[in-house]
């Protein structure tokens, strides 16, 4: 045992390292999850059966029939949503700690690689119950993917292997659910732990005072062991309070309404009622990828320093920054959606433009705007105006999420709350 755990740690650690507060177990919960999630999902292949005239008759028997089936269903599915948020709470530690950069730059570009994998993990599965809820949001999603310009819809058409969903996508969902991504996923991450040692642990402020190092066993091991239990605690309430989602047999002459993406995928469709489809499923999702691959190679004025936010300026200028980003995103879903809608009152021009460029620009300009008249006298260093802009996205994203998940709701009227 003391083996295994020193292939994961080195023998001895720095004492404040390992303060809850620095990394809040994030990256060990989530490695935990994926442990689960393949118990779990090994426990329901055994009863699963991917064909769409089985696949929904055999969840309902595990349902009904088969011993703690209900409980073990619910574990998996809630512990693929908790990785999903769990593993993007770590993306965001990792960030507003300022480990991104140096000698950790290829390790955030393989945590992305790790996100997007997560995000696919939970996309795949939610085909596998072939109901109504997932039939749909698969439909709308992958309906998304035709919106790329040139080779979009026959990429659609590859990825669902037909016009509509059919048998052969539940069985490559099925395989790239349970096989593909599964294997994908482990070696990528113990390539990640690997970096984490080869980068001597994780990154910590500089101090003058001496380093204390203490043994692994038992200061960080009984810590770890304390968040696995609470996390395994938290797990098994949702589990037993909360079903995983059931309605009835997937019925494609019947469309759901609203007929709504995964929630991850929610603030993408969200997105795309604003904007034309060649910037909301393309320009903007590309941009935001490239930035965020990017972000660790633009030269920096100063090394990493460890410090949550780099320093107070930064605290203070992430702080308007999200403010302002959640109040332009929310008064512009508002006003697009109530006052004014560039595609038909500049219907003479392109969609593409008067949906596309134009409010796109619009919103440059906004953030420019922002940039001169107010963040300007802070006087930021270039790490602190990335992490603003970094702010800004991930505080709209988070906007647009809660937006098309909680405030669409029938033929995807903004409603007050809507609990599907
Ligand atoms: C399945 C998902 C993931 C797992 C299991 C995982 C696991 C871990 C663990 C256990 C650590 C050690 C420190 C800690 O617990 O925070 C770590 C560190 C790190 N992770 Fe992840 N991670 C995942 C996703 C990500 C993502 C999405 C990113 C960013 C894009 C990322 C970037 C990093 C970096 C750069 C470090 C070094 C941090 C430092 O030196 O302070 N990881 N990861």
């Amino acid at each position: 045992m003391r083996n295994i755990l020193l292939h994961f740690h080195p023998v001895r650690v720095n004492e404040t390292s390992i303060h809850f507060t620095r990394t809040f177990g994030l990256g060990g919960m989530a490695a935990l999850l994926i442990v689960v999630q393949i118990i779990t999902g090994i426990l329901l292949r055994f009863f699963y059966t991917a064909s769409p005239a089985e696949a929904y008759n055999s969840v309902v028997f595990l349902k009904n029939n088969v011993l703690f089936g209900p409980f073990v269903r619910n574990i998996h599915y809630w512990s693929g949503v908790f990785m999903l948020l769990i593993a993007f709470l770590h993306f965001l530690r990792v960030f507003f700690t300022g480990a991104y950069r140096e000698i950790r730059a290829i390790n955030w570009l393989f945590g992305l690689v790790l996100l997007i994998l997560v995000v696919f993990l939970n996309f795949t599965g939610y085909l596998l119950p072939w109901d109504q809820l997932a039939y749909w949001a698969i439909t709308v999603s992958t309906n998304i993917i035709s919106y790329l310009p040139l080779v979009g819809e026959s990429l659609r058409v590859m990825i669902v292997g037909g016009k509509e969903l059919n048998a052969d996508t539940l069985q490559m969902f099925f395989t790239f659910h349970t096989a593909v991504l599964p294997v994908v996923l482990l070696v990528v991450v113990f390539y990640h732990f690997w970096r984490v040692r080869k980068a001597k642990g994780i990154l910590m402020p500089q101090t003058q005072d001496e380093i204390k190092m203490v043994p692994v066993m038992p200061n960080l091991v009984f810590k770890e062991f304390i968040v696995a239990l609470v996390l395994m605690a938290v797990l098994s309430l949702f589990a037993a309070l909360f079903d995983a989602p059931l309605l009835e047999k997937a019925n494609p002459a019947y469309s759901m309404n609203p007929t709504k993406a995964p929630w991850y995928f929610a603030g993408v469709q969200e997105l795309l009622m604003h904007f034309h489809p060649f910037f909301a499923a393309f320009i903007i999702p590309l941009g935001v990828v490239v930035f965020l691959a990017w972000i660790p190679f633009l030269k920096y004025d100063n090394a990493p320093n460890g410090h949550w936010f780099i320093s107070e300026k930064g605290i203070k200028s992430s702080k308007s920054t999200a403010i302002f980003a959640a109040v332009v995103t929310l008064l512009g879903i508002l006003f697009n959606e109530f006052v004014l809608n560039f595609e038909i009152l500049l219907s003479w021009m392109p969609a593409v433009i008067s949906n596309g460029v134009i409010p796109l620009l619009i919103l440059l300009a906004l953030m420019a705007g922002f940039y001169r008249f107010y963040l300007k006298d802070f006087k930021l260093t270039k790490e602190e105006l990335v992490q603003a802009i970094f702010v800004f996205i991930m505080v709209a994203f988070i906007v647009l999420t809660i937006t098309g998940t909680f405030f669409r709701g029938k033929d995807m009227e903004l409603t007050f709350l809507w609990i599907g």
